[in-house]
């Protein structure tokens, strides 16, 4: 049978399971945007086989939670609600319950919930997501279980149906999995080795997007500066870019990761001379010192870090620049803490993630000697929490009076309009007349005041 088959056999079969007239389904996404987007391909299989969608677990016939690895925290809370769902599945014996997504690719953890979780029906990988229909058919006739964590099957598959969450912003992959093994990382075990889509397919999905009216699209992958690289197309990133670029329309281009060890002075022109490339760079450093930097596996130095940041700021000026930074990597010492912040207050980013280090199992940081004690570390991170703090509250003060260009995103309960800047600032804006109006609009807000890190405006009119 092929996917089509399965497809259109589901809504008969789970016609005697559901609760009301359409199956519906319940879907959580933890974890990165490449989970989202993942999230948003699996939505679109699930209404393709007759599904609606319900915010409320009680009322759904199929509950799915779409897993994140990389860190303890994000696998805890999952533990958590599917623990919660054994009275729901009491109530409803016919309730599906599925997992999937980067924490289930371990061993360990499918392993636990196999053993201890008997109520979970399915449980299907990162690689296997567009076979959904052919599992749940499994389970509609007759099998108990079925967990399908092939790593195998790596091929890319273009033809599954998309049903994006917001009518905004859109994701869209260029690449899947990572061949950098940073040595804290669990990423590249539980996603694979790298995989770049083709550019025509890029493209096409591209311009269907800005044709279906989205105006912040941002091009997913772990490290999107190594797109084409495993593939046979000869397209690089920077030329992507600029193809992508010619597509008409009003939007904005945003790309995610980029790895400083792969972030080339042609990527830095194709952001200045295209178009439509929002003015922010998410470039990760994830330490100021270079022995640590080292350790991580990074392949760069702080030297070369700033250099880049330094590239960034002479050909794009008003560029904002966020990061992703990690507190108590094993063995940190106090020294290499503050090379952190020194480099932190070196580059005045817009925004920080900030993340303690949490150890992955099977990853080589996991066996590194770490005297830091949990107290020690949390007090790292606060004391670099309030110097990001205040550099953001210098930034968004001396933005007060300024006029930006901004993408209007909703109008919030208090009817004020929640904006966000090319830079990835929001912005709430006063607006005279009906807001609604310019929900999904590019138009300009005048600062008027800050509030640390938020800002405050009004939408200049008329
Ligand atoms: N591919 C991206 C990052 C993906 S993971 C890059 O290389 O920049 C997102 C962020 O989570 C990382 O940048 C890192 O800061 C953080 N992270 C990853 N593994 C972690 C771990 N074991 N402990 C704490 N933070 C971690
Ligand atoms: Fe993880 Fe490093 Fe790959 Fe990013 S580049 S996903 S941090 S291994
Ligand atoms: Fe998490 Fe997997 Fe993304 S581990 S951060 S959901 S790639």
């Amino acid at each position: 049978m092929h996917t089509a088959d399965y497809i259109s056999a589901i809504p008969e079969l789970m016609r005697d399971r559901s609760l009301g007239e359409q199956p519906l389904a319940f879907i959580h996404t933890y974890g990165c945007q490449g989970n989202v987007s993942d999230g948003e391909r699996i939505a679109g299989l699930l209404e393709a086989m007759g599904f609606g969608f319900t915010d409320d677990v009680n009322k759904a016939d199929f509950i799915l939670y779409n897993t994140c690895a990389v860190r303890e925290h994000a696998e805890d809370r999952v533990f958590g609600n599917v623990g919660a769902l054994k009275h729901v599945k009491r109530r409803n014996p016919n309730l599906i319950i599925a997992l999937c997504g980067c924490m289930v690719q371990q061993q360990h953890i499918t392993d636990r919930f196999k053993e201890s979780y008997p109520y979970v029906n399915l449980i299907f990988g990162t690689h296997v997501i567009h076979r959904l229909p052919e599992l749940l058919y499994r389970l509609l006739t007759g099998e108990k279980r079925v967990f399908e964590l092939s790593q195998e099957d790596c091929t890319l598959h273009e033809d599954m149906p998309v049903r994006r969450d917001g009518r905004i912003r859109a994701w869209l992959p260029v690449m899947y999995g990572c061949n950098n093994f940073c040595t804290y990382c669990i990423v590249p075990y539980v996603r694979g080795r790298e995989r770049s889509r083709d550019t025509d397919s890029i493209v096409r999905e591209f311009e269907d997007i800005v044709k279906m009216g989205y105006r912040d699209i941002t091009l997913l992958g772990q490290n999107v500066n190594s797109y084409g690289r495993s593939a046979d197309c000869p397209a690089r990133f920077p030329e992507l870019l600029r193809t992508l670029d010619q597509t008409d329309g009003e939007y904005w281009l945003r790309f995610m990761t980029s790895h400083p060890k792969d972030c080339s002075m042609e990527l830095l022109d194709a952001m200045k001379d295209c178009r439509h490339t929002a003015r922010h760079l998410h470039l990760p450093f994830q330490s100021g010192s270079n022995e640590i930097l080292q350790r991580m596996n990074r392949r760069y130095t702080r030297e070369r870090y700033l250099e880049l940041i330094a590239a960034a700021r002479e050909r794009m000026p008003d560029i904002s620049i966020t990061s992703d930074v990690i507190v108590g990597f094993p063995g940190e010492t106090r020294e290499q803490f503050e090379d952190t912040l020194s480099l932190i207050r070196e580059v005045r980013f817009t925004s920080l993630f900030t993340f303690i280090y949490s150890p992955r199992k099977g990853t080589p940081a996991a066996e590194m000697e770490d005297g830091i004690s949990a107290k020690e570390k949390s007090e790292r991170m606060s004391e670099l929490l309030r110097l990001q703090e205040s550099i953001a509250a210098e930034r968004c003060a001396s933005m007060v009076d300024s006029v930006q260009r901004v993408l209007v995103e909703e109008q919030m309960s208090d009817g004020r309009l929640s904006c966000r800047t090319g830079g990835n600032i929001i912005i709430a804006a006063d607006c005279a007349g009906d807001g609604a109006a310019y929900v999904g609009q590019f138009a300009e807000a005048r600062v008027t005041a800050a509030r640390n890190w938020t800002l405050a405006g009004e939408l200049v009119t008329g």
